[in-house]
């Protein structure tokens, strides 16, 4: 069996804070750092730009998975490039040219990987498979942290699986789930087929036991209850 990454979101640590929140992350074991990027209009939050993502870049030599929730990705993806991203993951919703901003990403040098809301389907990444490194499942509508697992969304998660096998691309694209996952929901998308999870508010939140605390339990949760 693969083993799963983790990724603690940013979103849900200490601003004021953030470099010591990230390094606890990183001391934590963390595989990479997730950063939620909104703008407002895809999403009705405003939240990281370039220059905290920079300050996040500093704190750590973590990948940085950058999550584009913004609409005309393609217009800030050079910023988010200069800031020190290493993966840089746009949302299908907001790219009429999807081929093209993914190109863009990869020519830069970065991972590309492409997000699907909860009410779109994962095949209408099919045509890109050849060229992206990553598709993420949300499990939540994006916009904030701390919201509720929609479990309808975990039969995309064993479609998107499929859809990576029949194309030949096991191994080469990482499946990550985002929103709602802690130590109850990760066995579950691990058992349908992720790879990479996200968790924002079971890591950093308050009163959750801290970065070390949960991200160990999160570990253990998946090696015991999420083999296949
Ligand atoms: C949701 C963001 C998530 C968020 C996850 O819009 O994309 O990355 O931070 O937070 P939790 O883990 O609290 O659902
Ligand atoms: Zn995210």
């Amino acid at each position: 069996m693969r083993p799963i990454l983790i990724a603690p979101s940013v979103l849900s640590a200490h601003f004021g804070h953030l470099d010591r929140e990230v390094r606890e992350a990183e001391r934590a074991g963390a595989d990479w750092i997730h950063v939620d990027v909104m703008d407002g209009h895809f999403v009705p939050n405003l939240t990281i730009g370039p220059a905290v993502t920079s300050a996040v870049r500093e704190a750590t030599t973590l990948p940085l998975d950058v999550h584009l929730m913004i609409e005309h990705p393609e217009r800030l993806i050079p910023d988010f490039v200069d800031a020190g991203a290493d993966r840089i993951t746009v949302h299908q919703e907001t790219c009429a040219h999807l081929h093209r901003v993914v190109g863009q990403i990869r020519e830069a040098g970065l991972k590309a990987g492409v997000a699907v809301n909860p009410g779109t389907r994962v095949d209408t990444l099919r045509e890109v498979l050849p060229y992206i490194d990553l598709i993420l499942v949300m499990t939540v509508n994006p916009g904030f942290g701390g919201q509720a697992f929609i479990s309808a969304c975990e039969g995309k998660i064993e479609q998107a699986e499929k859809m990576i096998v029949d194309a030949g691309r096991e191994g080469a694209i990482e499946l990550q789930v985002d929103g709602g996952i802690d130590v109850r929901t990760a066995p579950r998308v691990v058992r349908a087929g992720a790879t990479v999870l996200v968790a924002g508010s079971a890591v950093f939140g308050e009163g959750r036991g801290g970065p070390g605390a949960t991200i160990s339990a999160l570990r253990s949760a998946v090696t015991n209850g999420g083999g296949r």
